[in-house]
């Protein structure tokens, strides 16, 4: 398995494997990988991938200054013994410096999906996510990207910039990875107490029972919404947001028709901001 560090190094480390005819898989992540992460390197490889390249970079223009870039976690060992376990071609872990190594003028700016939900509290989150994804595809080259289902609304937001911008990469949505008692996968569920991510079983809890619901004939998404807002506070939970909207354009559905529907939320369990979805 190859590390490689910069920009250049990696296009040439692509450029020679398309030569030889073989596909390219990317995997974006920011590290401290988890099973959810290692679920993308399969879903890469079901895609006809010949060639895995995850990226490991916690990219500062995606964080708020009052947000947690300097204490998001990091392991990069770790991250690289489970790279090499899952055999994959190669990690692309830059520096700041080789990612931004001038002052950004130049951002890529989603302008519909990336604008309600999560960035209403983060304004600024989708253009960071955006402009680096981007970047990263230019340093890999990818035929094929995966992305998680978890982060819903990213996964919408760059599969647009990928058709309108003509990026040539298929682009996959891979399942979300839960623990055994339903809470999703996350590098932030460090963050919390035992008591905090008991507490946090709320959320994929009252997303089931609003699938349950719907499914025995509840059409009333405000009421729905409303009734996971209530079961998270109740839990000490703080509700951010809880949302029905179409799935795809993200726009708020107020009444269950056949289209697919997405309960969409993030909440604070004590500082630590959880997201959750589900597709119904
Ligand atoms: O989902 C993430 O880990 C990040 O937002 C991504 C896509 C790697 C961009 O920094």
């Amino acid at each position: 398995m190859d590390i490689i560090r910069s920009v250049k190094e990696m296009q040439q480390w692509s450029l020679a494997r398309r030569r030889e005819g073989r596909t390219i898989g990317i995997v974006p992540t920011m590290g401290f990988l988890h099973e959810g992460h290692l679920s993308l390197i399969d879903t890469a490889r079901a895609n006809g991938a010949d060639c895995v390249v995850v990226t490991i970079f916690v990219n500062p223009i995606q964080f708020a200054p009052n947000e947690d870039f300097d204490s998001y976690p990091r392991d990069f060992e770790h991250d690289r013994a489970l790279c090499e376990e899952k055999k994959v071609d190669a990690i692309f872990a830059p520096g700041v410096n080789d990612m931004y190594p001038a002052p950004v003028t130049c951002y890529v700016s989603e302008r519909k999906l990336s604008k309600g939900l999560c960035a209403k509290t983060r304004p600024t989150h989708f253009d960071g996510v955006t402009t680096v994804v981007a970047k990263l595809f230019n340093a890999v080259l990818p035929d094929l990207a995966v992305f998680g289902q978890k982060d819903a609304q990213q996964a919408r937001v760059l599969r647009r910039m990928i058709r309108d911008l003509n990026f040539p990469i298929r682009m996959v949505i891979s399942p979300i990875i839960r623990e055994a008692d339903g809470l999703a996968k996350s590098s932030r569920n460090k963050y919390l107490t035992p008591e905090e991510r008991s507490n946090a079983l709320v959320l994929s809890r009252s997303l089931q029972e609003a699938k349950n619901a719907i499914a025995n004939g509840e059409k009333d998404l405000v009421k729905i919404a409303n009734e996971i807002k209530e079961k998270i506070t109740a839990a000490g939970g703080r509700v951010d947001y809880v949302e029905t909207v179409d799935a795809d354009e993200l726009e708020a559905v107020e009444v269950k028709s056949e289209a697919p529907i997405m309960i969409a939320l993030a909440a604070y369990f004590g500082t630590t901001r959880l997201i959750d979805n589900m597709v119904i």
